[in-house]
């Protein structure tokens, strides 16, 4: 039984030396508790999972197998640079599956926002089981479960919890990082030579761009979405923001406006930029972006997105709005 409690004498890892540390004592352990097995991990390119494979990787090397899932809806890049950091630089044992068409056209006509985690999050068990029964000799599974996870058990992860791998694929867990705290995890990350794009990622909801595409999913509006928040992500970066403001990203709403393009009347989708300050993700203010950043980001957005003719800048603090739109 793994031990879930950390002991109040363990050092908050704020040091590459400590960082070392702790990989060097998870190094030993992973290679205790798993022997010459295999071990399983989803790996999302979010921080946590991005920290326990490399650990994992470390510890033994192609024991590990990787499966990493393209739902389709993940942010622009953001599955290419799976591939090229760990399967190209760190030469990981790496299955990419991509099923962007299935979960869209499951998606596809469901506009209710409950149901819509529902479909992604049960369809993503599926295909991650179905995967795991592909493979041969597995006995561990790897997760990127964090201390805060453990502690607020009903917190932000466990509501979006919509059950797991059936009993018969029973594996023995291996948790490297769940005594620690999400700051500890990201300098573990650095030390582990992760770049830094995947180690300051912000909070990324398990639906993905599916909650920010709002109503029924479609193909024309989620293109838009990854556009428009490719280049807020950008702006925002090249502003200096990306470390200042907690959470940023953009919605495409189910409705449209009337514009004018090249003297036509338009008739296109508008943009939403969501920008949030919070410590724990359950109060939220808006910050006060700069003016001309954000007349730089819509005039990007208009300029270089197809079938947007209007952005918007939600002001709404959490409460009453929440964080996402959906
Ligand atoms: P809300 O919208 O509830 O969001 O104010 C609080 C934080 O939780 C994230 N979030 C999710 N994360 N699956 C996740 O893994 C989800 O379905 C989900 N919905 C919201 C949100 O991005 C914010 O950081």
């Amino acid at each position: 039984m793994a031990n879930n409690v950390r002991p109040a004498e363990m050092k908050r890892i704020s040091t590459p030396e400590l960082a070392e540390a702790f990989i060097q004592e998870q190094v030993a352990e992973v290679r205790a508790q798993v022997g010459d097995k295999k071990v399983l991990l989803a790996l999302s390119g979010g921080v946590d999972s991005s920290v326990v494979a490399a650990l994992l990787i470390r510890a033994i090397g192609k024991q590990l197998v990787c499966v990493h899932v393209n739902h389709g809806l993940m942010r622009k890049g953001e599955s290419e640079q799976v591939l090229a950091v760990f399967r190209d630089q760190l030469d990981a044992n790496l299955i990419y599956v991509d099923v962007a068409d299935r979960f869209l056209d499951l998606l596809a006509g469901v506009d209710e926002p409950e149901r819509k985690r529902k479909i992604i999050g049960g369809e993503f068990i599926k295909v991650f089981e179905e995967e795991a029964r592909k493979l041969e000799g597995i006995t561990f599974l790897a997760q990127g479960t964090i201390y805060p996870d453990i502690l607020e058990s009903d917190g932000v992860k466990a509501h979006h919890n919509v059950g797991g791998l059936p009993e018969d694929l029973n594996f023995e867990l291996v948790e490297p990082v769940r005594l620690l705290f999400k700051d500890e995890v990201r300098v573990v990350g650095r030390a582990l030579g992760l770049p830094e794009s995947m180690v300051e990622r912000q909070p990324f909801p398990g639906p993905g761009l599916g909650v920010r595409c709002l109503g029924a999913i479609t193909r024309d509006r989620l293109a838009a979405l990854r556009e428009s928040d490719a280049i807020l992500r950008e702006e925002f970066g090249r502003a200096g923001l990306s470390k200042q403001v907690w959470q940023f990203f953009t919605v495409v709403p189910d409705f449209r406006s009337t514009g004018v393009r090249d003297g036509k009347r338009a008739f296109d989708w508008p943009v939403i930029i969501r920008a949030v300050n919070t410590v724990d993700a359950m109060t939220a203010t808006v910050p006060e972006v700069d003016w001309t950043v954000l007349k730089t980001i819509t005039n990007r957005i208009l300029a270089e997105v197809p079938g947007v003719c209007r952005v918007l800048y939600d002001l709404t603090p959490k409460p009453v709005g929440t964080i996402e739109w959906e």
